[in-house]
């Protein structure tokens, strides 16, 4: 995610800002800039694509001095990361900066606007229409100017706003995307995150949606969307830096499990409108291409493999193709048949896994159009591919995946409709109805699941997926030795497995598979097993037999698989601290396998 700093105070705004930026830089970014108010003719401002260290190697050379000035990390969605799209960005004159964190979802239709009436931009950024709309808006104060600016906007913004001819002035905006004030003596911060501000001071605001902040003349003060000032309640945070950074929680894990609904609004959000229909912009893909393809390869790696599991029963229910799925280390040896009619869908949450990258290659080098699922825009995968579908989970810091299987798994529900609309295998309303569903599901995302240890999943159909992915959550970070079985395989051997106590998992959220799962479920338990059961909350008969149910919100049987890996992941984070593991660095495992 993107990182704002503010400051206006006594100290050097150069220091204070970079010093911030320093404590964001765990949420992820790509480029990272600065503009500070020297009171001149224009705003002093340096931008870099890259490490905050790359910025600040470029300010010993060139400081910029002032007390007024704002800061940014970028995490790249519209436009590579470069020093032309990292923020601030400046209006034409350079009398005016801003810098934000969110997505303008309208910024096209405000850029037509904009360019119509004679601005020029220079970035591909949805951003730089907020700073030409206030300098449209502007003539002569400031915190007017940023009203009628966000007025015109939609979607998810928290900015910060200097301007040449305000020099003691800084407007700061919250809606959606946080944004927090840090209150000391006579200086002010605002910031994305705590981390930022710590340093300085542990007296905050937390905004709330359409607040605004107009600090000026020494003095902070609050109004909302309606310019009716504002009493905040200050807050005292009582966090340490470390803490802080992972928003309270005590790993990235469970930080990043919670983290799922937004992470998941953001892959959706901007690809579905008013009417439901779905925008897969970035997809270039025709109708007529669709009908040529013959054959569709998903590839990838660990995490990325189990939601391609997922994504071939989406695709080939909905939009009718036959896929396969393949791991990427065997793909590349397996002598895949591939030609200029197949497609290959990769999946990689870093887009930098080295073998997914290689099956990539050779897919591509016989003639295969290539589609990538990533969260990383600009990654090596993400340059291979012909289209490009980001998740936009927000970067995922610890090792164990969840936030980015769920976004992928979501982007795969998309295509698949996509797919099925083009080829006409579903109907207008079949498709707003899934949409709706989906909408409707992503709301009522479970928060809060039991914790529990466990050693074997079992699941059919989609619930089986679900189970492959949950096992390996489980021994990645808790060490135990867990295995994901067929429910219906039982009895060809992984039954022998099965002794007294040994806990079980039953994955039960597909209707028509419900009845067969209940018998797998006293199967095991005639043989000890105790079992916990993850069902959807309309099947009351699932509690009689099993000695633990976790009930989750019910939704269409094809998008369960978003809500039922939550239990799942929360059982391998309570599994792993049960066992005094770090659970965001599991031993032996990266981030990124960017070797074979
Ligand atoms: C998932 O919890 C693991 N950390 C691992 O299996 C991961 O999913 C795999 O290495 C693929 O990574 P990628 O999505 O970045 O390509």
């Amino acid at each position: 995610m993107c990182g704002i700093v503010g400051y206006v105070g006594k100290r050097s705004a150069e220091e204070v800002i970079i010093d911030g930026l320093s404590k964001l830089e765990y949420r992820g970014y790509d480029s990272a800039g600065i503009a500070i108010n020297q009171n001149k003719e224009t705003i002093a401002f340096a931008k870099k694509k890259g490490r905050l260290s790359i910025l600040e190697d470029y300010l010993k050379e060139m400081p910029i001095l002032g007390h007024v000035g704002i800061g940014h990390t970028r995490w790249a969605t519209h436009g590579e990361p470069s020093d032309i799209n990292s923020h601030p960005h400046l209006n034409e004159k350079e009398t005016i900066a801003v810098v934000h964190n969110g997505i303008i979802e309208n910024y096209m239709e405000i850029k037509e606007m904009l360019i119509a009436e004679g601005y020029t931009f220079k970035s591909e950024t949805d951003t730089e229409v907020i700073v030409h709309l206030v300098d449209k808006h502007y003539n002569g104060n400031l915190i007017e100017a940023v009203y009628a600016a966000i007025k015109q906007l939609r979607g998810a913004y928290a900015l910060g706003v200097v301007a040449v001819d305000h020099p003691d002035e800084l407007v700061a905006v919250r809606k959606e995307s946080p944004l927090i004030v840090g209150l000391g003596k006579e200086e002010f911060f605002v910031a994305s995150d705590v981390p930022a501000i710590l340093k300085y001071t542990r007296e905050v605001y937390f905004l709330e949606n359409g607040e605004v902040v107009h600090i000026k003349d020494n003095a902070l003060k609050v109004y909302d969307e309606n310019k009716n000032l504002v009493n905040k309640e200050v807050k005292t945070i009582d966090w340490d830096i470390e803490a802080a950074s992972k928003g309270g929680y005590d790993y990235f894990m469970l930080k990043e499990i919670y983290d799922q609904p937004q992470a998941i609004k953001e892959t959706l959000i901007r690809r579905l409108d008013a009417d439901r229909m779905i925008h897969l912009d970035d997809i270039k893909m025709t109708k007529e291409q669709l009908e040529d393809i013959t054959k569709v390869y998903i590839v990838a790696c660990g995490t990325a493999y189990n939601a391609g599991l997922v994504g071939k029963y989406a695709i080939e229910k909905l939009a009718k193709i036959p896929v396969e799925v393949d791991i990427a280390s065997e793909f590349r040896y397996s002598n895949p048949f591939i030609d200029e009619k197949t497609l290959l869908i990769v999946v990689s949450q870093s887009g930098e896994t080295a073998d997914t990258l290689a099956a990539m290659k050779l897919a591509k080098s016989k003639g295969a159009r290539v589609l990538a699922i990533t969260n990383v825009v600009g990654s090596s995968v993400a340059r291979e591919a012909t289209d490009v579908f980001y998740t936009w989970a927000g970067p995922e810091i610890a090792v164990a995946s969840t936030k980015a299987y769920t976004a992928q798994i979501v982007a795969f529900y998309m295509i698949a409709l996509d797919f099925a609309l083009k080829r006409e295998t579903i109907t207008q309303d079949k498709y707003s109805e899934t949409v709706d569903k989906g909408k409707e599901m992503i709301e009522n995302i479970v928060k809060d699941i039991k914790d529990t240890k466990s050693a074997f999943y079992l699941g059919r159909g989609l619930d089986y997926m679900t189970a492959q992915e949950a096992a390996l959550k489980l021994k990645e970070i808790s060490y135990i030795y867990t295995e994901a079985f067929a429910a219906g395989e039982l009895k060809h051997g992984t039954i022998a497995l099965i002794e007294k106590g040994i806990p079980v998992f039953c994955v039960v959220t597909q209707d028509d598979l419900a009845e067969k799962m209940i018998s797998n479920i006293k199967e095991v338990k005639a043989r000890g097993a105790f079992v916990i059961a993850i069902a959807k909350d309309t099947n009351k008969e699932i509690s009689k037999v099993a000695d633990d149910t976790i009930y989750i919100p019910a939704a269409d049987d094809l998008l369960m698989p978003i809500l039922s890996v939550v239990p799942t992941q929360l059982v391998a984070y309570y599994a792993s601290l049960a066992r005094g593991n770090d659970v965001d660095k599991p031993r032996n495992l990266a981030k990124s396998v960017t070797v074979e």
